[in-house]
């Protein structure tokens, strides 16, 4: 018999079932002790392949390995206990078949024990989001402004300014919907249609620089803070950690090279 209780964590079908109802708060979070507040407050954590610009000064996500990926998830699964944890499938590790997705899938869930992955991609990422689903794998997907494309789109540029483009959006949001995905992150797209979308999907959408209508928000923790030099334009900073480091750092450097630390309270006798 286990000694410890059950840990009861916000399900798949659960945030599911969200839909059109209280909105979902959601959050990127890439390590243990980040990923412990962010817990109190997130229905789900997101482990973005964002990790690859935010925390290792990467230009872009798609040099990130899934070993990295792995290694940041078990992290955040370590750190949480009510959060469902989804963790980002990264480039070039399920574009390619159906049959590479699961593999990479279900290593990414048996290695970390998250609860869901994510991806990128619209309609022809379809057959591939009911493959993973019928065979286990909860998926949420991803379309919109997808940086894993940023080659092809041109750089990180907001979708469906043309009114002509928004009904191929429509159908990448209603394809992945109808192939089993239970939440769908919408990035980048202009507000009228970001709400289109909303209204055409029975699953949750989660926005980001997108529209206060979708079902629920996201954006990375490390933006939000203020920790981040550059931010997208449409990301609002609830604190300003950047400055507060800077200012602590340059007063320890300052008491170091004084000999001021460290203080009579910090040393052992
Ligand atoms: O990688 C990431 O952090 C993401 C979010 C921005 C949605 O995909």
């Amino acid at each position: 018999m286990s000694m410890t209780a059950p840990i009861r964590r916000m399900t798949v079908p659960q945030i599911r079932a969200k839909k059109g109802g209280d909105p979902i708060v959601s959050l990127t979070s890439y390590h243990a002790h980040t990923a412990a507040i962010v817990d109190k407050y997130a229905d789900f954590i997101l482990v973005g392949d964002s990790l690859g610009m935010v925390m290792h000064g990467m230009e872009s996500t798609i040099g990130v390995p899934l070993d990295l990926m792995i290694m940041h998830g078990r992290a955040v699964v370590r750190g949480t206990k009510r959060a469902l944890i989804v963790v980002d499938m990264p480039f070039g590790t399920y574009e390619e078949s159906p049959n590479m997705a699961f593999r990479n899938a279900a290593k990414i869930m048996k290695e970390t024990a998250c609860g869901a992955v994510k991806l990128e991609g619209g309609a022809r990422m379809a057959e591939t989001i009911r493959f993973l689903t019928e065979r286990g794998i909860p998926v949420m997907a991803h379309i919109g402004l997808t940086p894993q494309s940023s080659h092809v789109m041109g750089g990180f540029k907001t979708q469906g300014r043309d009114e002509d483009t928004w009904a191929a959006h429509i159908d990448d949001a209603v394809a992945v919907a109808n192939a089993g995905a239970f939440a769908l992150v919408v990035e980048g797209v202009v507000e009228p249609l970001a709400d289109k979308i909303t209204a055409a999907v029975d699953i949750p959408t989660i926005g980001i620089g997108a529209s206060a209508q979708c079902d629920g928000q996201i954006l990375v923790l490390e933006d939000m803070l203020g920790l981040n030099p550059w931010v997208p334009k449409f990301v609002k900073k609830y604190g300003d950690l950047g400055p507060a480091i800077e200012q602590a750092v340059s007063d320890y450097a300052s008491e170091v090279k004084s000999r001021a630390f460290p203080g009579e309270d910090h040393v052992y006798r």
